[in-house]
């Protein structure tokens, strides 16, 4: 059966690096025998210009109807240096994943060996760090009660969780460990946040169901120290949404780049597959973004929405092999990777694309 994937590119490099996923599934197709229908949508800054909100209901109509979504990025430096501005092109995301019921963010901190020399940290450091997060992705300040008052000296974002948010993360994060190194580290500020405190306990809880998985708990602000000192400590880490979003924009350095980080948001329906890196004006329109992480997010796709495996580790395989050949794009290269091998961003994903070609076995299913 067709597997209908609707790509939202959003705003700034989004189009140039879901271009780049979108070739590497059609390959895979070509590879493996299997077919997809491609469709689009708008969202973002793009469909506040079109149609004066960030996520128009015709593209969330499509989304409903989708096998999985490959999304770019969203976000324009015109609303970063206006506050004011009431139609925010992030909002378009915070409502599809709420709509969407997207719960479970995984977000792999995946180091490839050939990337040792890439990160700001030492490699005996990093050497074999393999780290899966899962961050809450409908709770916490991003969707508790928010205001301001009127005489615009006064705002707030209310930081709540309730019992079922933190329970159902939990658990995926749980049978996430069991699969891998069978540790769980949750991660909170239950030193302080009431909110915390209902999650390390809700947490304990669900844990008793995992005699097997050890469980550890970390303030957030030991975590973020933690994390970059001995990386390799950890296995799985289950957090809130905004300690989430903190840490693993850290973590992304664990991996060489943030260019490299793919992610998964799933939850009641359908998987939704994103780099973890934003819209990137600054380098936008120069085709030189890293399209990696769109790529890794494809292969998360393929073993996560449709439990295609050999397909996924192909994708990862290929993305390794060229990596191992040398080829690097700017934000992943150093002193030593030679002009010739610094690629743009679609000659990054005709690498992936040719490697695909030369190592997978066709087969039929
Ligand atoms: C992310 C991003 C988003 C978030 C922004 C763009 C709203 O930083 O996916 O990590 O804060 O969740
Ligand atoms: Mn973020």
């Amino acid at each position: 059966m067709k597997k209908k994937i609707i790509v939202l590119p959003g705003d700034g490099i989004g189009r140039e690096v879901t271009s780049e996923g979108k070739r590497v599934l059609e390959e895979i197709g070509r590879q493996f025998g299997r077919e997809f229908e491609f469709g689009e949508g708008i969202i973002g800054h793009e469909a506040i210009e079109k149609t004066g909100t960030a996520l128009p209901d015709e593209t969330l109509e499509k989304l409903r109807a989708a096998d999985a979504i490959l999304f770019g990025a969203v976000g324009h430096p015109k609303y970063d240096n206006d506050p004011s501005l009431p139609v925010r092109p992030e909002q378009g995301l915070l409502k599809m994943r709420k709509e969407l019921g997207l719960y479970a963010n995984l977000r792999p901190i995946r180091l490839f060996d050939e990337l040792l020399g890439a990160s700001s940290i030492k490699p005996e450091v990093l050497r074999g760090a393999d780290i899966l997060f899962f961050r809450e992705l409908t709770g916490d300040v991003y969707f508790g009660e928010k205001g301001k008052k009127n005489d615009g000296q006064t705002a707030y974002d209310m930081m709540i969780y309730h019992a079922y948010e933190v329970e159902r993360i939990a658990h995926k994060a749980f049978q996430a460990a069991r699969a891998r190194r069978k540790k769980v580290t949750s991660v909170d500020k239950a030193n302080v946040l009431e909110s915390s405190r209902l999650w390390r306990r809700v947490v304990q809880e669900v844990g008793k169901q995992y005699p097997d998985v050890e469980l550890e708990h970390e303030f957030v602000d030991a975590m973020a120290m933690k994390l970059i000192q001995q990386p390799r400590r950890y296995d799985v880490v289950v957090t809130g949404n905004l300690f989430g979003d903190i840490l693993t924009d850290e973590a992304s350095q664990i991996a060489g780049s943030m260019g490299m980080l793919a992610s998964a948001s799933v939850g009641d329906s359908v998987g939704l597959y994103e780099p973890i890196h934003g819209s990137a004006h600054d380098i936008t329109g120069k085709g030189i973004a890293n399209p990696l992480a769109s790529i890794l997010s494809v292969a998360l796709m393929l073993e996560i929405s449709f439990g295609w495996k050999s397909e996924s580790e192909a994708v990862v395989d290929a993305v390794r092999q060229v990596l191992k050949s040398g080829y690097r794009t700017a934000d992943i290269a150093d002193a030593s990777t030679p002009k010739e091998k610094i690629l743009n961003t679609r000659h990054m994903g005709d690498r992936v694309v040719i490697q695909l070609t030369q190592s997978t076995v066709p087969s039929t299913h």
